[in-house]
């Protein structure tokens, strides 16, 4: 064995060497591998045959359950017809179709849909698209982004400058996209632990926005960019007021605004869109995951009909829009988000998640008072708890749940010292409650 092909010390097997695995401790996993075998409705079967409930609902993107078999059949039907189409000077019927659908699940059939291919992708499309339609306005001095602390945009350079993680960000600094400034994150554990839903205190920080359009002047800003529910960094619920304020400040001002749908989109919280839950309507917005349940990759920008407009002005033999992806609209996740959004309509899946969204609610907020937890926060079919991290070790006490969650039959979500679910749509009221009892005896098997 020579020094390239010597396993690291950590690894047990060579057969686990080549992939180099994204968001993951690559040698702790290595050393103790979890592999996933199959899945089925609400559940993974891990290698080692034990059956656990998919607490997240994958990565958050899969709300109607593994293998639905009418998505199934959509998408082998499609491969057998048409497994790919160029999407540049071609179009094919589905994808148009799509779209349409996607406009009116929305509530807003005047505007139009943009194919991308993942969460990062419509995000770094909505940013060049909002600095693009100022400058076909003749706008063009109004570049400048505005993303907020703790947002979590996907990993592209856009997304990562927009973004506020900051591990995602400070490896990459020189080559992130300049003009970018960051509203502050609403998190407030003095004022809002344990709020149950929206906390009432906060709705004053979208303030923040004034005083960034004084700074640097609004003729300078594209956009706002966030999250209406920041998902990835640990369920960060928008105080009541607080996307109004924004809203507001925006159209004040003439800034575009895009909401970050990719984990809200489709249904998480009870309502089609964060949009509606919240009540407030965005220039753009990005989606992805749940579009098509994760089945194939898919992501997109829903834009409104004005911002399109903008860019038909020059000769209609122009390509108005320099930009897209070999894969926008392939046709298998197309034939996978025709099926489910038939299947979210048939089986009224949004209206079961907001149906199912108080026994989350109340059982995530039992366990206050349960070994480590120091918040437990929710909104729709989301929720988080926040762990006391060990000292000199963070993100071990999570780790360590997330491990006897899996012992209970609950695949969790970790991130940081915060444990996160969100739960297939199409879970009964007693598997939710079982999670609760599964993540609860995890907290009492894990030592303070
Ligand atoms: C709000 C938000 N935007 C963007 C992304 C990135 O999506 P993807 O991983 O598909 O690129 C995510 C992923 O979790 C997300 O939650």
């Amino acid at each position: 064995m020579n020094a390239t092909t010597q396993l690291h010390p950590d690894n047990q097997s060579d057969a686990l060497r080549a992939w180099w695995m994204p968001f993951t401790h690559n040698r702790y996993f290595k050393a103790a591998p979890r592999m996933v075998k199959s899945a089925k409705g609400a559940y993974f079967t891990l290698e080692d045959g034990r059956r656990v409930f998919d607490c997240l609902s994958g990565l958050w993107c899969s709300p109607l359950g593994h293998s639905h078999p009418h998505i199934v059949e959509a998408v082998t039907r499609q491969i057998q017809t048409l497994d790919f189409a160029p999407s540049f000077q071609m179009g094919h019927q589905a994808a148009f179709d799509l779209a349409t659908r996607i406009t009116q699940l929305a509530g807003r059939p005047q505007d139009r849909v943009f194919f991308v291919n993942s969460g990062s992708e419509a995000v770094d499309t909505a940013l060049k698209m909002a600095v693009a339609y100022h400058r076909a306005r003749g706008d063009a001095a109004r570049t400048r982004i505005i993303g907020r602390e703790r947002g979590y945009h996907g990993v592209g350079m856009g997304g990562i400058s927009v973004g506020g993680i900051a591990p995602n960000r400070k490896m990459f600094h020189p080559l992130m996209i300049q003009g970018v400034d960051h509203l502050p994150h609403t998190y407030n554990p003095a004022q809002m632990a344990f709020s149950v839903g929206q906390p009432e205190w906060g709705a004053h920080l979208a303030d923040e926005l004034e005083r960034i359009v004084a700074l640097h002047d609004a003729s300078t800003i594209a956009a706002v960019i966030v999250e209406p529910m920041q998902g990835s960094t640990g369920v960060i619920v928008p105080p009541k007021g607080y996307l109004q304020k924004l809203r507001d400040i925006c159209t004040k001002h003439g800034i575009l605004l895009i909401f970050d749908e990719v984990i809200t989109g489709f249904g998480r919280l009870g309502t089609p869109f964060g949009a509606d839950f919240f009540g407030v309507q965005p220039d753009l917005t990005t989606f992805a995951k749940a579009v098509n349940n994760a089945t194939v990759p898919l992501g997109g920008v829903l834009v409104r009909d004005a911002i399109y407009e903008a860019f038909m002005t020059g000769p209609a033999h122009m390509i108005e829009f320099f930009h897209g992806y070999t894969y926008s609209a392939h046709p298998l996740a197309v034939a996978a988000g025709l099926a489910t959004l038939d299947v979210m309509a048939e089986e009224n899946l949004i209206a079961k998640a907001a149906a199912l969204a108080p026994v989350l609610e109340k059982g995530m907020h039992s366990l206050k008072g349960e070994p480590h937890v120091i918040d437990v926060r929710n909104i729709g079919l989301a929720a988080a708890i926040e762990l006391a991290p060990t000292a000199g070790a963070p993100g071990m006490k999570a780790i360590n749940v997330f491990q006897a969650a899996l012992n209970e039959g609950q695949m969790v979500r970790f991130t940081g010292d915060i444990i996160a679910v969100a739960p297939p749509f199409i879970s009964s009221a007693a598997e939710v409650e079982e999670m609760v009892e599964g993540i609860r005896r995890a907290l009492r098997v894990v030592p303070v």
